[in-house]
C-alpha cells in the first residue's frame, strides 16, 4: 500500500514537473513568439544631455511603450517618460520614448518594454556639465553579413577598452550596407548588448538614407525639431560639457542644402561653448575612391565657408573608408587656427584603396596631417612625402577617441589589426585654445518650415550644379586618363 502510494505520488509529481516544464517553456518563449521582446534598442542624444535621452526599439507585435529608469541604488526614479505613438515600419512596430527630468552627472540604469515584457537592463550617465568630455567615433561599418558586423562590433569593443568611460559614441554613418530588416538584425546581434550601455550620437550615411527613405529616422529617437527634413537623415545639435556639436545630414540634396547651411550657421553662432565640433558622413577632403565625386567635393566650397565663419574647431566624417586628417584649414588654405578635418577611417571590413592622383586635382598633399589606408596591397601610410610604405598592422578596423580637457583637445586614432587583434595607434593630434572666447551672436528660432525648405531646394541644386559644371567637371575630365588606367589595371575606378 505504502509502495503504491509512493508510486502514485511519484507519477503525479512527474506529470506536474512535465507540465511545469512545458508551461515554463511556453512562457519563456512567449515574448519571442508573440513579438513583445524589444529589439534594436538604442539610447541616443535627444535634447539636453544632462537631463534627457531618446530611446527607440522595435517589436514584432504592437505593444505599449514604456521606459523605467533607476538610480545607482536600483530605485526607480521620477522621470518624465514621453512615449510617441507606435507605428508600423517594414513589418515591425517602432517605439520611441523620450526620458527627461534626469539629474546632471548621475549614473542610471533603465529598461524598455510594454510593462510586462522588458528588455535587459542598460545604463548611461548624464552630462555633469564640466569641461572634460570624452567620446569615441567610428564610421562606415557598412556590413551586409553577420561576420562583418561582428568585426565592426569588435572594433567598438576595443575602443571602449581604451576609453571605458566615454560620454558618448559618435557613429559617423553607414551603419549597414542596404538598410533592411536583415541587416539591422545583424547589426543588433553584433552591437545590441553594447548599445544598451552607452549614449549614441548617430549620423546618417548615404547607405542609411539615400534610396532607403526614413530608415535612419525610424531607427533612432532624435530630436528632429530643427532638422530641415527627416526623410534621408536628421540634422541636430547638442551641448556636452564645454563642447557644442552639430550633426549634419549630407544626404540632403546628395550633399548639403542651403537651408541646412543656414541652420548650421545659426546653430554654431548661437553657442558660447569653448569647442565647436561637427559630425557628418561625407568628407570634403579625402583620397579614396569616393573623393572624386562632386557630392562630397562640393562641401569644400559650400560647407567650409560656414565652418570658417563660425570658428568650428573639428569636423569628423566618414564615407571614404580610410583615415585622413588634415592640418587646420581656412578657405581651403593652411591656417593654424583653422578647422581640422578628420576622415575617421572605417570600422568595417570594406576598405578603400588610395587614389593618389586625386591629390593633383582636389586635395593639396600639403594639407595632409596624417593618412592611413586600411586595405591590404596598397601603400597605406603617409610619411609626409609619399604613401608607398606598408604596415601590416594598418590592415584592420579603425576607431578614434577624443578627449577634451578645458582648452586642450586630444584625438587618438587606432586600428584593430585583422591578424593581430591588437590595436595600433595611427595618429595623435592635439589642439589647444584659450577658453572663454566664444560669444553667442544668434538667439531665437532656428527651425525651418516645410515651405522654407522647399523654397531652398531649387537654389541648393543650382549651387551644386554650378559647382559641378564649372569647378568639378573640368578637373574630372583632366584626370580621365588616370581613371582609365586604374580601371584597366584594377578593374575599378
Ligand atoms: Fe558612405
Amino acid at each position: 500500500m505504502k509502495k503504491m502510494f509512493k508510486k502514485s505520488v511519484s507519477i503525479v509529481l512527474c506529470i506536474a514537473m512535465v507540465m511545469c516544464a512545458c508551461c515554463a517553456g511556453v512562457w519563456a518563449d512567449e515574448a519571442v513568439e508573440t513579438g513583445k521582446e524589444p529589439v534594436r534598442i538604442s539610447n541616443v542624444i535627444n535634447g539636453d544631455t544632462a537631463s534627457s535621452r531618446g530611446f527607440c526599439w522595435y517589436t514584432k507585435s504592437n505593444t505599449a511603450t514604456k521606459v523605467e529608469v533607476f538610480n545607482e541604488l536600483g530605485e526607480a526614479v521620477t522621470a518624465t517618460v514621453t512615449p510617441a505613438d507606435v507605428f508600423e515600419w517594414e513589418g515591425m512596430f517602432v517605439h520611441k520614448a523620450t526620458v527627461s527630468g534626469l539629474e546632471a552627472g548621475k549614473a542610471y540604469t533603465y529598461r524598455v518594454g510594454d510593462g510586462e515584457v522588458w528588455s535587459e537592463t542598460g545604463s548611461f550617465t548624464t552630462d555633469n556639465q564640466d569641461d572634460k568630455v570624452d567620446f569615441i567615433a567610428i564610421a562606415d561599418v557598412q556590413a551586409g553579413n553577420q561576420e562583418n558586423f561582428d568585426k565592426g562590433a569588435a572594433v567598438l569593443a576595443k575602443a571602449f577598452e581604451y576609453m571605458p568611460a566615454a560620454d558618448f559614441v559618435a557613429n559617423l554613418g553607414d551603419f549597414t550596407d542596404d538598410s533592411d530588416n536583415e541587416e539591422w538584425d545583424y547589426y543588433d546581434n553584433s552591437f545590441g548588448a553594447m548599445n544598451l550601455n552607452y549614449t549614441l550620437a548617430p549620423i546618417s550615411g548615404n547607405h542609411d538614407g539615400l534610396g532607403v527613405e526614413n530608415w535612419f529616422n525610424n531607427m533612432f529617437n532624435l530630436d528632429t525639431t530643427e532638422s530641415v527634413q527627416t526623410s534621408d537623415g536628421v540634422n541636430y545639435s547638442f551641448d556636452y560639457g564645454n563642447v557644442h556639436v552639430a550633426v549634419l545630414n549630407t544626404n540632403d540634396i546628395l550633399s548639403i542644402s542651403i537651408p541646412q547651411l543656414n541652420w548650421l550657421k545659426n546653430d554654431m553662432n548661437g553657442t558660447d561653448k569653448d569647442w565647436k565640433i561637427v559630425f557628418m558622413h561625407k568628407s570634403p577632403y579625402s583620397l579614396g575612391k569616393d573623393a572624386k565625386w562632386p557630392d562630397a567635393l562640393y562641401l569644400q566650397e559650400s560647407l567650409t565657408r560656414v565652418l570658417d565663419s563660425c570658428n568650428v574647431d573639428l569636423v569628423m566624417s566618414g564615407h571614404d573608408h580610410m583615415y585622413l586628417r588634415t592640418k587646420p584649414l581656412t578657405g581651403n588654405k593652411l591656417n593654424d587656427s583653422g578647422v581640422t578635418y578628420v576622415l575617421a577611417g572605417t570600422a568595417g571590413a570594406k576598405r578603400y584603396e588610395i587614389r593618389s592622383f586625386l591629390a593633383d586635382y582636389f586635395l593639396d598633399t600639403d594639407f595632409i596631417g596624417a593618412l592611413t589606408v586600411q586595405k591590404d596591397g596598397y601603400g597605406n601610410y603617409w610619411n609626409g612625402t609619399d604613401w608607398n610604405s606598408t604596415k601590416e598592422t594598418n590592415i584592420g578596423g579603425c576607431f578614434n577617441t577624443v578627449s577634451i580637457d578645458g582648452g586642450t583637445l586630444t584625438l587618438k586614432s587606432y586600428i584593430l589589426g585583422d591578424e593581430t587583434q591588437e590595436a595600433t595607434q595611427i595618429d595623435e593630434y592635439t589642439v589647444t585654445k584659450t577658453t572663454g572666447q566664444n560669444k553667442a551672436t544668434f538667439s531665437g528660432d532656428n527651425t525651418t518650415s516645410e515651405t522654407e525648405y522647399n523654397l531652398g531646394i531649387v537654389p541648393s541644386f543650382f549651387g551644386l550644379a554650378a559647382y559641378t559644371f564649372t569647378s568639378w567637371l573640368p578637373r574630372f575630365l583632366a584626370m580621365v586618363p588616370e581613371l582609365l588606367y586604374v580601371f584597366i589595371t584594377e578593374d575599378t575606378f
